[in-house]
């Protein structure tokens, strides 16, 4: 059965295919009519064991711009609450005739757990800190919109490092297409095996953005964060809060990227996020096309 579990288990050639797909998509979504009916005999079950508000969202828009048939499960309203597995429970889902799971869930490995464990085509959704392979796709598909190809290309992930799915699956996604990648932010915030990736770090963001053509600003994951790990919030914003006034300083302009949701006046001040040159919602918007590619390609598998 096919998945797609993270960046680390596809090649260049898998991305290079994906993009061509997603273009094709893309330009039907901006059409009047923004719908095609190529998986009207797909049923998906879209299940959140974590909030999220963009990738639930695109994957469900995704999907019923495929003409899937959809249904929606949240962890926090279901019998997961009574004590159910997640094997007992996405094996009840799959006995009412579902192809393919869109899973996120809070533990690293979750989806290749299920994958080893149902029979269904399970795409990643973000699995704790492991990957969220959609998410550096859609990423890379926006670099390459804005700045012609992703290869050569000079781009620093900011921030914490340690706790986040989108670092990782940006750094196998970036390092396969050719981009030179370099991580930055406190010490305490990245781990010792990000040089064993073929990623340079860097803790100063100054030096870091008159380095890069991209920079993708994450968020601080407090939810993620042992207080032991983490300079206070102020030292944070002071030494890693993208501003105004250091775009201003460099001879060039950078693209300014960010997963979202954003801490607006933490990792990135407003006048960065809502400027012409942070693609954020580009992001967003790419994410839907991104994400019918995938599922049209898993699914033509699965037929
Ligand atoms: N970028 C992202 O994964 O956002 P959500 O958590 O809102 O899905």
């Amino acid at each position: 059965v096919p998945h797609l579990l993270g960046i680390k288990y596809i090649n260049e050639a898998d991305i290079q295919l994906i993009f061509e797909t997603a273009d094709h998509f893309k330009e039907i979504i901006n059409r009047p009519i923004k719908k095609v009916p190529s998986l009207r005999d797909i049923t998906i079950a879209n299940l959140f064991f974590e909030n999220s508000t963009r990738t639930r969202l695109s994957f469900e828009l995704a999907e019923k711009r495929l003409s899937a048939d959809v249904v929606n499960f949240s962890a926090a309203q279901s019998s997961v609450k009574k004590g159910e597995t997640l094997i007992d429970t996405v094996n009840n889902i799959l006995s009412m005739k579902v192809d393919m799971v869109v899973m996120r869930h809070p533990n690293p490995g979750a989806g290749v757990f299920l994958s080893k464990n149902v029979k269904a085509s399970i795409v990643n959704a973000g699995d704790g800190a492991h990957e969220h392979p959609t998410q550096a796709l859609l990423d890379s598909y926006s670099i390459r919109e804005r700045l012609g190809d992703v290869a050569g290309k000079n781009v620093v992930i900011v921030g914490d490092i340690l706790h986040s799915r989108v670092a990782l699956s940006n750094i196998f996604a970036l390092k396969l297409q050719g981009a030179n990648v370099k991580v930055c932010g406190p010490k305490t915030l990245i781990p010792k095996y990000i040089t064993s990736l073929g990623v340079e770090v860097e803790t100063n963001l100054q030096k870091a953005i008159e380095w890069c053509d991209v920079a993708n600003m994450l968020r601080i994951q407090n939810e993620r964060l042992d207080i032991s790990y983490f300079p206070s919030t102020r030292e944070y914003v002071q030494q890693y809060g993208l501003t105004k006034p250091m775009l201003d300083r460099l001879d060039k302009e950078i693209v300014i990227m960010h997963p979202g949701p954003i801490n607006r006046g933490v990792e990135i001040t407003s006048d960065v996020a809502d400027s012409e040159q942070a693609i954020i919602l580009d992001q967003v918007e790419n994410g839907v096309a991104v994400r019918m590619a995938v599922i049209y390609l898993l699914a033509s598998k699965i037929k």
